[in-house]
């Protein structure tokens, strides 16, 4: 199915969003965290205090800190459920702009309560649907927003080298002007080559593109990844952007279903651990694998699974994400996997037993 029957710039989302009475407008930008970043900067003061889940992705929080925003945590349940009371004493104890609500891996959350309590508070909440299909219109319609805004990471879904996705109501959100430029979109090309081709692609790696970045390029934290400019000053590639509207979303889904199902299957009754959602969320995004021993994350990692953790997340305040942080893993079921890869997978676990 293409997706260009939607306007220039328009996800699933926002054509699903705009059925509504309520008009939303968004945009693309390089990647979710630089989405956020700039609807911040629209909509609070900066400085301005922003709460997390203490489950969650660091590099989220570490951009919002690194460009000056204050930051707390509220706890979750096991189920990644936000702890309402939580989030209600610190309301009444500080003065927060914006709340942060991550729907996980593919997991719906309620937002409806929490959207109340923002309200009554004036305080918005952004919602963060960084690990669902944007692109499909299906999909967004059944996710029930409460909240004032959403970001959104495109280029997870679709393995693209970058790609965010903001929305907003109407009227808060104008269009920055972006710079793009021959060195950022090479980059993108480089990307789709080098994934496309394998790692026998060995001139790219020579290639004039991966020189040392220029001295404007490198500030104080280190050389910046553009697609993370905290400055969110690139627009996403034209290729990036052109593959994100002209890819099959059915397809997609069917083989991320096909290999959810099969790495469940596999795993079921390991003593490694245990699988976390036993029916697919809304959409495949990962696997969430509960280990028994953290070190397994290592071996899994060392066996050539890409397998993802999040880290830096402990003394929170938040139980479930100390427990998570060492035990919460990410499997894999991308699309680009086939059988074989999801049968590594399920014997990679299995032997590590
Ligand atoms: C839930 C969630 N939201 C947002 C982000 C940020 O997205 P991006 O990597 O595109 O900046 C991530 C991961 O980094 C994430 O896991």
């Amino acid at each position: 199915m293409r997706i260009s029957k939607y306007p220039e710039g328009a996800l699933g989302i926002f054509s699903a969003r705009n059925s509504g009475t309520q008009l939303f407008e968004g945009d693309f930008t390089t990647s979710g965290r630089v989405a956020l970043l700039r609807l911040l900067s629209k909509l609070v003061p900066a400085n301005s205090l922003i709460l997390f889940p203490a489950y969650h992705c660091i590099a989220l929080s570490e951009t919002c800190l690194n460009a000056g925003y204050r930051i707390s945590y509220y706890r979750i349940s096991e189920n990644f459920h936000p702890e309402l009371d939580d989030i209600r004493s610190i309301l009444d104890a500080e003065r927060v702009e914006a709340i942060v609500l991550i729907h996980p891996f593919g997991v719906i959350l309620d937002s409806s309560e929490l959207a109340n309590i923002c309200k009554e508070s004036s305080t918005y909440l952004i919602e963060d649907v960084a690990h669902f299909d944007t692109n499909s219109e299906e999909i967004m319609r059944k996710i029930p927003f409460h909240g004032d805004a959403l970001i959104a990471s495109p280029r997870k879904f679709y393995g693209v080298y970058d790609g965010g996705f903001l929305m907003c109501k109407k009227g808060v959100f104008t269009r920055k002007s972006q710079r793009k430029r021959f060195g950022y979109e090479s980059r993108s090309i480089k990307y789709f080559l080098s994934k496309s081709l394998g790692n026998t692609s060995v001139s790219l790696e020579y290639s004039r593109i991966e020189k040392t970045p220029k001295n404007s390029d490198i500030r104080e934290m280190g050389y910046i990844d553009p697609r993370f400019d905290p400055n969110g000053q690139w627009v996403i590639s034209t290729l990036s952007k052109f593959i994100l509207k002209n890819t099959s979303t059915t397809k997609v889904h069917s083989i991320r279903s096909r290999n959810y199902e099969g790495i469940v299957e596999g795993l079921r009754n390991l003593s490694t651990g245990r699988v976390v959602l036993e029916t697919e969320p809304l959409n495949a995004y990962v696997v969430p694998y509960f280990i028994d021993d953290p070190n397994t994350y290592y071996a899994i990692r060392d066996a050539g699974i890409e397998a993802m953790r999040w880290e830096g997340i402990s003394a929170m305040g938040c139980p479930v994400a100390d427990l998570y942080q060492d035990h919460l893993i990410q499997l894999p079921c991308h699309q680009s996997m086939n059988g074989n890869d999801v049968d590594f997978v399920c014997e990679t676990l299995k032997s590590l037993q």
